[in-house]
């Protein structure tokens, strides 16, 4: 029986092959009650907010009022609802941030508190999108479950506040070092239930919040308490394209409701509007933007956050973003990337008159359909530039599939919880 299966495996495609040994051997594999604890950190848009508006609050209207001295409500949690409660435009009010010179950092409008709630539940978020509900790591969540997974037993969520963008050591950031501690003390706690060091899983912006997140800790911490980084497709400082195009015309929230340019609006007040354009270390003096009268490289981008009418961003931008960009350090704890190639991906924009409304003409390259190959080609090499991280980074880069598709097509799917098995295999 088992020589059978062993030819069986041969047969089979690669991929395929990997995950029917690991998950219908979860002896051989060093599996089952011996797996080590998960948490799995999401991408943008998908964490719920709630809010409390207090005295300080002056809403732009009336009605946006209403909830005064109410307690806590889901601001961020139903888009559906907004729409139903006639809500739009008083959340596009109260999720906006204000970038604060004085202390170089992000918060809410005087007023406004927010919260993230379900922190540990790896079922405390959810994609908000009606037409998308499940593309917010559901299927890795329900893959590790299918391997013997248990949501708040060896499966944690580690929700957070995305519209701040994470810090590299050094920064200062209210909202991240609350959550850092937070994400510490879940670790730890999972850790010493099982035993076991933890696996942190982060797809697209969450990749870059483990990152940072680990990156924030002392060394000695992470040796003790983390087996691995698992990062699917993710959005690193070293920037994408498709960031100048989203911070020019908005971002893609249909969903919501609201016009484009309130979107818009909204979103430049973010701090994760201007987090990941695009570095000079991938695209160097590549042009990036073209326009009639002049073009944009990496090293024009406050030019270009100027010529978008977004001249109010040149501060933060050089004070908060500049600095996350230049930052690289390894992270010094295994780590696997796994992207998706081969997906058409923007890499020039057109604004041939400068009408930054519109959207533009498009030049591809190769990516995951958001991220350019050149980006992670880049995180690669800075991986392997450090000889002890290079031994502990395996990169994966699986052709045909999408930025999200990683986490929503089956078969890409199978090849992210196979390698969540691989790293439970390996000792350490
Ligand atoms: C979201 O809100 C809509 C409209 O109010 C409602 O029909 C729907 O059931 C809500 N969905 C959830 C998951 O609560
Ligand atoms: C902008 O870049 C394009 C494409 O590389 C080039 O053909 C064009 O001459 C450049 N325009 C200016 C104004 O430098």
């Amino acid at each position: 029986m088992r020589l059978l299966l062993a030819l069986l495996l041969l047969v089979l495609p690669p991929p395929l092959r990997e995950y029917f040994s690991a998950s219908h051997l979860p002896k051989d594999a060093g599996v089952g009650s011996e797996l080590h604890p998960v948490v799995l950190v999401p991408g943008l848009l998908c964490s719920d907010l709630e809010a409390r508006l207090t005295e300080a609050y002056k809403p732009s209207a009336p009605r946006c009022g209403a909830m005064k001295g109410n307690g806590w409500f889901g601001l961020w949690k139903n888009a559906s609802d907004l729409a139903a409660n006639d809500y739009v435009d008083c959340f596009l009010e109260q999720m906006r941030l204000v970038y604060d010179p004085a202390i170089n950092d992000y918060r809410n409008l005087p007023g406004v508190e927010t919260r993230v709630p379900n922190f540990g539940s790896a079922r405390g978020f959810h994609c908000k999108d009606p037409l998308h509900p499940k593309q917010c790591v559901d299927y890795v969540r329900e893959g590790l479950e299918r391997v013997g997974y248990r949501d708040g037993d060896t499966l944690f969520g580690a929700p957070y506040d995305w519209r701040y963008a994470p810090p590299v050591p050094g920064q200062q950031s209210q909202v991240y070092s609350r959550y850092f501690r937070q994400l510490k003390s879940l670790v730890e706690t999972a850790s010493k239930k099982h035993h076991k060091k933890v696996i942190i899983f982060g797809h697209s912006y969450g990749g870059m919040v483990v990152l940072d997140f680990v990156r924030n800790t002392p060394l000695a911490w992470r040796n003790e308490y983390i087996k691995h980084l698992i990062l699917v497709a993710p959005v690193l400082s070293l920037g994408i394209l498709i960031q100048a195009q989203i911070i020019a015309f908005g971002p893609n929230m249909k969903f919501v409701g609201a016009t484009q340019s309130s979107l818009r609006t909204m979103w430049r007040s973010f701090e994760t509007g201007i987090v990941d354009l695009p570095s000079p270390k991938v695209f160097g003096h590549m042009p990036l933007v073209i326009t009639e009268q002049r073009n944009y490289s990496a090293y024009d981008m406050e030019d270009f956050l100027v010529a978008i009418g977004f001249g109010d961003s040149v501060e933060p931008f050089r004070r908060r973003m500049v600095p996350k960009m230049r930052y690289f350090k390894v992270p010094m704890v295994p780590v696997t990337c796994i992207n998706g190639v081969g997906i058409r991906t923007a890499k020039q924009l057109v604004y041939w008159k400068s009408d930054y409304d519109r959207s533009p003409e498009i030049a591809y390259g190769d990516g995951d359909g958001t991220v350019n190959l050149i980006s992670m080609l880049t995180f690669d090499k800075e991986m392997r530039r450090q000889p002890a991280q290079k031994k502990q980074f395996k990169s994966v880069k699986i052709h045909g599939a999408e930025h999200c598709g990683l986490i929503t097509e089956e078969w890409a799917v199978k090849r992210v919880v196979q390698e969540f098995l691989e790293a439970n295999r390996i000792s350490s």
